[in-house]
């Protein structure tokens, strides 16, 4: 019933949707070891810090922009398999030149990939520039000057992705400022690894349209009032979090709570093949535990759309797509 439902996502790390078979050849092409943080098919890690190093080590295998192309192909492709329509990507500079690559060739060879998918299915893609949280505010703040200088026409926002824990919101508040002026859509991840408090100093002192998560507000009933009057839309990312052990299992999983309090809330894989995930999964898993019908999963979607960094003309479509 849910394979037929049209998707869309919002929330998804490209480097950390690279299926271990593609990091494994990518290994081959390099002649690199990933014995560390891959076995077999799947990724091996054992808590957060483990996860970002084995992030970090798919990453530093995509060293041009034919990798880089390939990348988004294949991850678009993928869940265009799944039905959805539309993707956001979180872009990470930093990571490109920690793999020798200048961001302008990394763009361009995510953008290539993001046409060919395009090509080959319809998906539409955007690019959302994150800052990396535990690298610190200089390195978050010049993301956030290269994003405002709008270097490709699909990258229509910023974020901050990176371990929540690290600093305070208030050290990173000028790097939105930067992005806020230069008219990007604003994202943060908050409220996942770190507790209320984290989403509400950020929609104190960054304002963003949409939190990364965000589901540790349900913690805080005043909090969820908040969010839901002030129409912030939740990146929820259920199979994360299950991986990353914030909720036992789905049942316990707080996203049909923060529905049913008015909270816009939307379906998203973080990091798919790390958190055994997909698009797929994660609205599959949320119809098995809550009993949405095909219309009430659609509806999700279409709170995606309505909250996607995207043009009005391609939000009209993608919302057409949906009756
Ligand atoms: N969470 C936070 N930061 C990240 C992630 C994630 O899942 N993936 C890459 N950077
Ligand atoms: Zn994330």
């Amino acid at each position: 019933m849910t394979g037929a439902v049209k998707k869309a996502e919002l929330h998804c790390h490209i480097e950390g949707a690279a299926s271990a078979a593609l990091v494994k050849a990518q290994a081959r092409k390099y002649n690199a070891d990933v014995s560390g943080f891959i076995s077999g098919d799947s990724y091996i890690w054992s808590d957060f810090t483990e996860f970002l190093a084995a992030y970090d080590g798919a990453a530093s295998l995509f060293r041009d922009e034919k990798d880089y192309a390939l990348l988004a192909r294949s991850y678009l492709e993928g869940i265009a398999a799944e039905n959805a329509i539309y993707a956001e990507i979180f872009v990470s500079p930093d990571h490109a030149i920690a793999g020798g690559l200048s961001p302008s060739a990394y763009f361009d060879g995510l953008a290539e990939g993001i046409a060919e998918a395009k090509a080959s299915t319809g998906i539409e893609c955007r690019m959302i520039i994150v800052g990396v949280r535990h690298l610190g505010a200089e390195k978050v703040e010049a993301a956030a000057q290269l994003a405002s200088t709008r270097p490709h026409p699909l990258i229509t926002g910023f974020g901050m992705a990176g371990e929540e824990r690290f600093g305070k919101v208030a050290d990173f508040a000028r790097a939105f400022d930067i992005a806020r002026d230069a008219g990007l859509g604003l994202t943060i991840h908050a409220g996942e690894l770190a507790g209320p408090e984290s989403v509400r100093d950020a929609l104190d002192l960054v304002r963003p349209a949409r939190i990364g998560h965000g589901v540790r507000a349900i913690e805080d009933e005043a909090l969820v009032r908040r969010i839901a009057a002030d129409n912030v839309v939740l990146e929820v990312c259920p199979g994360s979090n299950l991986a990353l052990n914030l909720y036992p299992d789905m049942s316990r999983h707080p996203f049909d709570r923060l529905l049913r309090a008015g909270v816009k809330v939307t379906l998203s894989s973080d990091d798919p093949p790390h958190f055994g995930s997909s698009i797929g999964r994660e609205y599959r898993m949320a119809a098995e535990t809550w009993g949405y019908t095909a219309a009430q999963l659609t509806s999700i979607t279409r709170t995606s759309i309505e909250a996607a960094f995207v043009d009005e003309p391609t939000r009209a479509i993608l919302l057409g797509q949906l009756d």
